[in-house]
């Protein structure tokens, strides 16, 4: 497999990917945000070296399941195989480059969708029309493109990393912290898609602190003891730890907390008792990203359950919305002439300067190759 080209790098300067004390630190420049040099260096020097989420183990249970998705812009599906294990592959046909697979869906081979190619589920490319003719062909050496793939409570992520670090490695302490929920036995609920008019790095700064809460989410506001909001960051994660108020509320009747994780570069998962909300970030132009929400829940069937689900993602998609436009404004704010960098709170900003922190170390070691 080729690796992509360095290409035009966007212009880094040293002093802006020195990592200096949260209370000393400046923001990340806004071209970082603005310039599509920084989008191509995202690309290759974050997405395409890091585990991405890209589908769900309970959707893909039975021989032939399948799941597609972008990853550093490339095409790649998620298929159970007839032995039950999960692959991951390139979804790019070994003829002249077509999908094998446009949607999610069930199949017993994959078939390229431009002229019929069929691979097993394995990868292997079985049946080829209309190539008698050809010579010096053989059919073993146009199998798919494998990819890397790991599971972790149910959640299937990808790496198209040529060695990847073991996925453990980035979700260390996770699991331990929020056992109680027990996130692999919670359903698989529902999907919801959201464009969004801003840098992915605007969107995953915004979610990293709960300094907006007050002005942004009123309503959200309320469901917290603001004062007692933390934030505590590990090697490739920070988590936000947000009590719940004792009032009854969408979340809970009573309590509980609800604790934020994002994990370097784009994903967060959001828990709260009896519930997993996950979110991925993806760029899709220098200047927009899709985030991905996905739910599950302990009950996804009683009409109760049903209930309060649709209560939850609604009051979720309110949220969301007010998330969306402020960001959507960051965005233009961070293309002014006016901005080129601002400074942190040290009380709650402490996990955006991590993220940031994070995305130097990538740049730089993406230099260093
Ligand atoms: S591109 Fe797949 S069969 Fe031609
Ligand atoms: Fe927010």
């Amino acid at each position: 497999m080729s690796r992509p080209a360095n290409g035009s790098l966007p212009r880094l300067r040293p002093a802006d990917l020195r990592i200096r004390p949260l209370a000393r630190a400046e923001t990340i420049p806004s071209a970082w945000y603005t310039d599509p040099g920084f989008h191509a260096l995202d690309r290759d020097a974050v997405f395409a070296t890091s585990w991405q989420h890209v589908a769900d183990a309970h959707q893909l249970a039975r021989p032939g399941d399948h799941a597609i998705a972008d990853v550093a812009g490339e095409p790649i599906i998620v298929v159970r195989g007839k032995d039950g294990a999960l692959r991951a592959f390139f979804n790019v046909c070994r003829h002249r480059g077509g999908p094998l697979a446009m949607k999610d869906g069930n199949a017993d081979m994959l078939i390229c969708k431009y002229h019929g190619w069929t691979y097993r589920l394995d990868g292997m490319l079985r049946g080829v029309p209309h190539f008698n003719r050809v010579e010096l062909f053989d059919k073993r050496d146009y199998g798919l493109t494998p990819v890397h793939l790991a599971e972790w409570e149910g959640l299937v992520f990808v790496s198209l990393a040529e060695r990847p670090k073991p996925l453990e490695t980035y979700l260390k302490g996770i699991r331990e912290r929020i056992a109680p929920a027990r996130i692999g036995e919670l359903r698989f609920a529902r999907r919801i898609d959201y464009d969004v008019h801003a840098n992915w790095k605007v969107y995953v700064d915004n979610y990293l602190e709960g300094y907006h809460v007050p002005y942004v989410h009123p309503e959200l506001y309320s469901l917290y003891d603001y004062e007692g909001y933390v934030t505590e960051v590990h090697d490739w994660y920070s988590v936000q730890v947000g009590p719940l108020t004792g009032n009854s509320n969408v979340y809970t009747a009573g309590g509980g907390e609800a604790l934020y994780y994002q994990v370097f570069p784009n994903l967060m998962l959001n828990v709260v008792p009896g519930r997993l909300q996950s979110n991925v970030v993806i760029p899709t132009a220098p200047d927009r990203c899709k985030v991905i929400f996905r739910y599950y829940y302990a009950d996804v069937e009683s009409s109760g359950a049903r209930e309060r689900i649709d209560a939850d993602i609604a009051f979720s998609d309110r949220v969301q919305h007010e998330d969306a436009e402020i960001c959507e404004r960051v965005q233009q704010g961070l293309g002014s002439r006016a901005y080129d960098k601002g400074r942190f709170s040290v009380r709650f900003e402490e996990g955006v300067y991590h993220f940031q922190a994070l995305l130097k170390t990538a740049y730089r070691s993406w230099l260093k190759r």
